[in-house]
């Protein structure tokens, strides 16, 4: 492992330790830091190796908060709401639209808790549960930022924008 990876996890450690869910917070701030929005293994050992905590432990805080990523996303993220409030204004036809366009590594044909990129590594699409925004319907994450009440059209133009920052 890198010095300087380890120097950036030193630094995060050092801003939590002694804080309430210091653990969370660090687990947070190693992904934010990723280019690729991910927690990789090498620095989740080195975690649990200076914070003296069980890799198991990490990793079920890991697995029970549905924004930690074990695997590197591509360089943008769209993230569509699959609860009932936006199927019922029509999100399926949002992930069936970007399905339908792009070209995905290892997409299976499920709905549930997709996460999937294309091959080129420009675009990951996940499904989440609900993001508590439900009178927005139907509401989409385009990297980082939320959308509701999304059309085709407007998703058109959000994977243009995307496609114009590629290059
Ligand atoms: S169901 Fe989509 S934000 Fe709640």
């Amino acid at each position: 492992m890198e010095d300087r990876l380890k120097k950036e996890i030193d630094g995060i450690i050092e801003k939590h330790e002694g804080n309430h869910g210091a653990l969370l917070g660090m687990l947070e701030d190693i992904q934010k830091n990723n280019p690729h929005n991910y927690l990789p293994e090498e620095s989740l050992l080195y975690l649990a190796e200076k914070t003296k905590t069980p890799p198991s432990r990490i990793y079920g805080i890991i697995t029970f908060y549905s924004f930690f990523s074990l695997v590197p996303e591509g360089r943008h993220c769209i993230s569509i709401c699959r609860g009932t409030a936006c199927h019922t204004k029509g999100s399926k036809k949002l992930l069936d639209y970007i399905r339908e366009n792009y070209r995905f590594e290892n997409d299976t044909g499920g709905d549930a808790k997709l996460f999937i990129t294309t091959e080129d590594r420009n675009l990951t699409l996940k499904t989440v549960a609900c993001f508590g925004q439900c009178a927005m319907a139907p509401v989409i994450e385009v990297d980082g930022k939320i959308y509701g009440g999304v059309n085709i059209n407007m998703l058109k133009d959000i994977l243009k924008q995307i496609e114009g920052k590629q290059k």
